[in-house]
């Protein structure tokens, strides 16, 4: 996660430096890109590279997907050899033509390797054939299928979601400057300059603690993930109110956390202290739903917090950021909740 992060910034340091000192990014296509790239990282390991096609062509399988929703759609023509549909076939294949070629790479290296390898792709193919389960005869944990549907479920649920956290992350700084020059201290203070090369450890990382709770906040005010819903499998009483089985409950979480009754009078505020275990935090963690809760809570909630710390701490080591005067604020919520016009940012270095 540091290693990509610290590639993203390289570039923009190049770019502040062949525009004499100043320039405008637009961050959140700069944070799609990353969070692909980590997640390609992480899902693939060495194999990242071909990793990444196969989440290029998703990422474009999720748009044809999404754009088709509001279209009127005639039983059956989803089997039409239509431009689109052709499209979608071809990039099918594609995406699992790349993944078999892949795992039958890991499956044919295991031996020479000693392992399958420890990113998730590894993982996956020791609980598929684990040592003990592996030999002929013995059942597969998971399916070829499944590991491959698995790869993609990783991937939109990983991906655009963790890109949205830090986008709203440096919305905020630029719009709190104060925190901007807190967290670039603490960033400092824990994880070193800029100026030297050194990729923060995760002990680093986790020493972050006011970074944390800007984080939390940015959860909180603009949740990646603002409504979720439910099923319910028997009559249950809610408020009150007796709820039938087999309906569906929506959880507009946007809405949630701007309850004053639970967060208080200041709800609308930007506060992160209000996180603070110190300041009797625990209640606020508790009322926090942008992860979900329960046991189908979010399962990369920590890999998403870890990166983002990475990445927030690699950009303010280096970085100023303040927002481009012609930036129009339009949270948009498809699906998850994106600034409809983009993020441009002015960048200058952080000695400037
Ligand atoms: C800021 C980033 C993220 C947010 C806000 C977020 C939010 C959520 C939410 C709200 C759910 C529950 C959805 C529901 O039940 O309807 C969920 C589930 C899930 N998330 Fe995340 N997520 C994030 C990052 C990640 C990452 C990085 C990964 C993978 C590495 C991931 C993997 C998953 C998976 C696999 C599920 C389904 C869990 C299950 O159904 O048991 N998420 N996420």
């Amino acid at each position: 996660m540091a290693d990509c992060a610290r590639s993203m910034v390289s570039r923009w340091e190049e770019q502040v430096a062949s525009h004499g000192g100043q320039v405008v990014i637009e961050l959140s296509s700069q944070f799609e890109e990353l969070t692909a790239d980590v997640m390609s990282h992480t899902a693939f390991g060495s194999s990242y590279a071909e990793g990444k096609q196969v989440f290029m062509a998703l990422k474009e399988l999720q748009f044809i997907a999404f754009s088709s929703l509001l279209s009127v759609q005639i039983p059956g023509s989803r089997y039409f050899p239509t431009k689109k549909n052709l499209r979608v076939w071809r990039l099918d294949k594609k995406v699992r033509s790349t993944l078999m070629e892949i795992i039958n790479n890991r499956l044919a290296a295991k031996e020479k390797a000693g392992g399958y390898g420890d990113d998730l792709l590894g993982l996956m193919l020791e609980a598929c054939a684990p040592p003990e389960l592996g030999t002929k005869g013995q059942p597969q944990l998971l399916s070829m299928d499944e590991i491959i549907d698995e790869c993609k479920t990783f991937f939109f649920a990983g991906q655009e979601t963790t890109s949205h956290l830090l986008t709203w992350t440096m919305f905020l700084l630029s719009t709190h400057p104060e925190w901007q020059e807190k967290l670039r201290e603490e960033a400092v203070r824990e994880c070193g300059g800029g100026d030297d090369d050194q990729l923060p450890t995760d002990v680093m990382l986790g020493k972050l603690k006011l970074l944390n709770l800007f984080l939390l906040e940015t959860l909180r005010l603009y949740s990646p993930v603002p409504m979720i819903r439910r099923r319910t499998r028997a009559p249950v009483e809610m408020g009150g109110v007796t709820v039938p089985g087999g309906t569906i409950l929506t959880f507009p979480i946007a809405t949630m956390h701007r309850d004053e009754e639970v967060w208080g009078a200041d709800a609308g505020e930007f506060d992160p202290m209000r996180f603070d275990g110190c300041r009797g935090g625990g209640g606020a963690k508790a009322a926090l739903l942008s992860f979900s809760v329960g046991p189908r809570a979010c399962i990369g909630q920590n890999f998403a917090m870890v990166e983002s710390r990475a990445v927030v701490a690699a950009i303010l080591r280096r970085f100023k950021l303040s927002l481009w005067p012609e930036y129009v604020h339009a949270p948009t919520d498809v699906i998850t909740l994106r600034p409809k016009h983009g993020l441009p940012m002015i960048v200058t270095g952080v000695h400037a």
